[in-house]
């Protein structure tokens, strides 16, 4: 089987982990390739147990799959080991945790930055989770950084931590008036981390490259989404690293031509949490429906999402940026209810219609949606299970936006839980063979 990617086409909490999960059962490995703890997948089980997931990858609630973070992941490592103590308690077994010694660390003075310069920014802030995401890549860019690898040798790790805390703490007392920080309590924290961690460092490239040679199933799971990739987002508010579907070779090792397929996960409507360009924003009556029948609020930070229509010329530069050959569309059961559905299909910019992504920050800041209306429905389509057990106006929906979007829709998502679901196009040549 080549690799598969899957990615998210908007701004986020599409749906990722839930995805992630149901393909569970039919994959080998589950590798998380970009971001940190900055991500919130939230995994509903067969026996409803509710798992919010920020670092461990979602295949870990597959009794089969081996988890991986890869190089591109960066660690925090005592939101790891809490994350995996946390799953322990329940029952799940972390035992088949691998993880790259090149991924880099986050440490105390990434999380200090993170939080001191987004004050600093005042109204100009990005809207970051706060968790150091920011400047963990800046130092692994500027070649400061501390790889998951440093913790094996204590003599390098003091000797890393003292180089970069040298500026950084300059930076933290002198121009945020903050406290320095202490080099060898630092150390002394993260060898406690590292001895706990250290059975699960492995050569994780060589081990995805000898799986995908022996014909497994490598799923690599998304973190973030396309709108806030570093290049192809809406930067600066944007996260720090690639979480496109070309971020999955970099953050992995696993090259381009082993990948023969991307699922882009989008919501049924859009969210945002953070500052930023978003057309298609409502602070109407539909908005507020939207929030509270979505229940759209933050998994890693609490924080209310923004919420707002499809908008299928995000839709349509999702599916050509990251390739995306199945699309999974969640959440649809959250529009029953609305009289009227919205799809924006373009933007007017200072006057002119634009069909595609706007070419400059400012062109994104004036962007107007134009829409086309469709008809909605109000059954309760939660029990769904085909195509043909939805009402008529939301077949169209669907198939208006695979139109727009320029991917056929293969699975939509109808509830939270991992049976909801209807299945146009089996994911997985497996998962048709035995649906489970
Ligand atoms: P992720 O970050 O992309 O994994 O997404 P999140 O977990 O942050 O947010 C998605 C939320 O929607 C979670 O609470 C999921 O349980 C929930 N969810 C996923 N798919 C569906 C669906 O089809 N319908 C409903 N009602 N909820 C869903
Ligand atoms: P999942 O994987 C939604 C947003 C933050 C902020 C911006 C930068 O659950 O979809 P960062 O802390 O990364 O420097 O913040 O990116 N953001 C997310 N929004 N879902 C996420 O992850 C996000 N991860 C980061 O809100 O606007
Ligand atoms: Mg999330």
């Amino acid at each position: 089987m080549p690799a598969i990617v899957l990615i998210g086409a908007q701004w986020g909490d599409e749906g990722k982990g839930k995805v992630t999960d149901l393909l569970g059962a039919w994959v080998d490995y589950v590798v998380r390739y970009s971001g940190g703890n900055n991500a919130g997948h939230t995994v509903v089980t067969p026996d409803g147990q509710k798992y919010a997931l920020h670092l461990m990858p979602s295949g870990v609630l597959s009794p089969n799959a081996v988890t991986v973070l890869g190089n591109g992941v960066v660690i925090d490592p005592k939101v790891l080991l809490g994350e995996m103590d946390g799953l322990t308690e329940r029952g799940v077994d972390v035992s088949r945790l691998l993880i790259s010694g090149d991924a880099h660390l986050i440490m105390p003075h990434h999380r200090a930055l993170d939080r001191v310069v987004e004050r600093y920014l005042g109204p100009a802030r990005i809207g970051t989770t706060g968790r150091g995401i920011g400047p963990a890549y800046g130092d692994k860019v500027a070649r400061t950084g501390i790889r998951v690898q440093d913790l094996l040798d204590p003599g390098i790790l003091r000797q890393k931590l003292e180089l970069v805390l040298r500026e950084k703490n300059q930076i933290l007392a002198k121009v945020y008036n903050r406290k320095a920080i202490d080099v060898a309590a630092v150390v002394e924290e993260y060898l406690t981390y590292a001895a706990r961690l250290r059975p699960h460092i492995a050569d994780t490239r060589a081990v995805l490259w000898d799986a995908l040679a022996a014909g497994a199933t490598v799923l690599m799971e998304g973190a973030q989404a396309t709108m806030l990739d570093l290049d192809h987002g809406t930067y600066p508010f944007v996260t720090s690293s690639n979480p496109t579907a070309a971020g999955a070779c970099v953050g992995t090792g696993i090259p381009p031509t082993a990948i023969g397929q991307v699922i882009g996960v989008a919501k049924a409507y859009t969210t945002r949490v953070g500052a930023g360009p978003f057309p298609t924003e409502l602070s109407d009556q539909a908005g507020m429906h939207l929030l509270k029948v979505g229940d759209e609020y933050g998994t890693t930070t609490g924080r209310e999402r923004r919420c707002g229509w499809f908008d299928a010329v995000v839709g349509r530069y999702a599916v050509r940026v990251n390739g995306i050959t199945d699309l999974v569309i969640t959440k649809l059961d959250v529009l029953s209810g609305l009289d009227q559905v919205q799809i924006c299909v373009g933007y007017e910019i200072d006057g002119e219609r634009v069909d595609s992504m706007p070419t400059t920050q400012t062109g994104f800041h004036h962007a107007k949606p134009i829409y086309e209306e469709l008809d909605g429905w109000w059954e309760d389509i939660t029990k769904a299970r085909t195509e043909e057990d939805l009402p008529a106006t939301a077949r169209r929906y669907l198939e208006r936006i695979e139109q727009l979007c320029g991917a056929r829709i293969s699975v939509v998502g109808v509830g939270p839980g991992r049976e909801a679901n209807i299945t146009r196009h089996p994911l997985l040549p497996a998962a048709a063979a035995d649906p489970g």
